[in-house]
């Protein structure tokens, strides 16, 4: 098979293909990706020179390119992870969530339709929970949740959604999706909560809790989801839809807590210290409440579950950044350190 991988240079699609290409040299795996500032390279170094691997510079909102992807490739699958993926920026700067998430969606289904017609392909669309809008203290998300998004990034990846499903029941384009939550783990960009307070922990600044810390979200470790996704490519059924979750809600001050017992741990520092860099700012708008996922659809169907728990996920996660200095270095362009100033200084 040839897969086509959107976004495989991000923190998901990373942790995919090193998970996938060398466990299935029977596939090829190309990944298309535009290279935003959420994309490292490095991340890939360990299967850049497999066979079964290539990489391609594609902008997804840019249809022209798209279809030439298509055409040189001939993709049997596509895997799509590419996104603009992050709620803060979306806030700040909402056009180019539109322009990737929307538009580089349609241009995908656009040259998967003509590519593929009715008999063949698979369109695997890697989506979040966040399109389901904010829990209050009870329930969870199933997959007949009603669409209510709260900001511009889980907004566009509601419409994208919305477009695939449309897809498939107007143009019988074989589709698959999945709405996962929170991921924590090797390879996230240090904009996301867990690996921003590791990075600033270690470097004895503030820790930026928004609001009180106590909204939830429901952690699961990469690989984990990343194992979800491959099973439903391989044995999920045409046109469903499979939430995927840790069943692990945490709020978030007790996310910073248990970061700050494991650096404490790991590096012989005094976690008092630690603790003592937590700082309450300003509340993210539109802040959801809570994300909580049934998976009980995935486990009955298709038998999966995490095989990682929050405290050996986290422990495993701290341990990597601790461990992989240069990676982080790389990340940290003029363009991140200009983000990290915007975004909490307003705060
Ligand atoms: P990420 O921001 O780490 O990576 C996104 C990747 O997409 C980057 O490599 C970037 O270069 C690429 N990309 C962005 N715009 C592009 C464009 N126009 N053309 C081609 N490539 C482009 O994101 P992530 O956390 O790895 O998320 C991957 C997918 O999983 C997204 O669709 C996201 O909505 C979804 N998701 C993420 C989470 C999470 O917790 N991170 C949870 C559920 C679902
Ligand atoms: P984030 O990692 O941005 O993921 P998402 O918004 O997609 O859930 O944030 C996770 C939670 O942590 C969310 O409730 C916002 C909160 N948060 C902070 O309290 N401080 C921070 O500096 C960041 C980035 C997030």
């Amino acid at each position: 098979m040839k897969i086509l991988v959107t976004g495989g240079a991000g923190f998901i699609g990373a942790n995919f293909l090193n998970l996938l290409v060398p466990r299935h040299p029977e596939h090829t795996f190309v990944n298309a990706d535009k290279l935003t500032y959420a994309a490292n390279l490095a991340s890939l170094a360990s299967i850049a020179e497999r066979p079964n691997y290539q990489f391609t510079r594609v902008d997804i909102a840019d249809a022209a390119a798209v279809d030439a992807a298509f055409e040189e490739h001939r993709p049997d699958v596509v895997v799509h992870f590419a996104a603009e993926s992050h709620v803060d920026r979306s806030i700040s700067g909402p056009r180019e969530f539109v322009r990737t998430n929307i538009e580089g969606t349609f241009n995908l289904l656009e040259a998967a339709r003509r590519t593929w017609g009715t008999d063949h392909g698979l369109f695997h669309h890697v989506s979040t929970d966040e399109v389901y809008g904010s829990l209050g203290d009870e329930g969870l998300f199933t997959e007949d949740t009603r669409y209510d998004p709260s900001s511009p990034y889980s907004a566009s990846k509601a419409a994208s959604d919305h477009l695939v499903r449309a897809y498939h029941r107007t143009f019988k384009l074989p589709v698959k999706l999945t709405n996962c939550s929170n991921n924590y783990g090797p390879l996230q960009f240090p904009e996301k909560l867990i690996p921003l307070m590791i990075l600033n922990a270690q470097d004895g600044k503030p820790l930026p809790v928004y609001g009180q810390g106590t909204n939830v979200r429901d952690w699961l470790y990469v690989q984990d989801h990343c194992e979800a996704i491959w099973t439903v490519v391989n044995r999920g059924k045409v046109g469903e839809t499979y939430n995927i979750g840790g069943n692990n809600e945490v709020r978030n001050i007790d996310v910073v807590h248990k970061l700050c017992e494991l650096i404490a741990q790991e590096t012989g520092r005094p976690s008092d210290a630690l603790l003592g860099l937590i700082t309450y700012v300003k509340d993210r708008p539109g802040h959801d409440l809570r994300y909580a996922i049934d998976a009980s659809k995935i486990r009955r169907d298709l038998d999966w579950g995490p095989s990682e728990t929050f405290d050996t996920g986290l422990r495993k996660t701290v341990r990597w950044y601790l461990d992989n200095g240069a990676w982080i270095e790389g990340v940290r362009t003029g363009e991140y350190r200009n983000w990290i100033q915007q975004n909490y200084e307003r705060r």
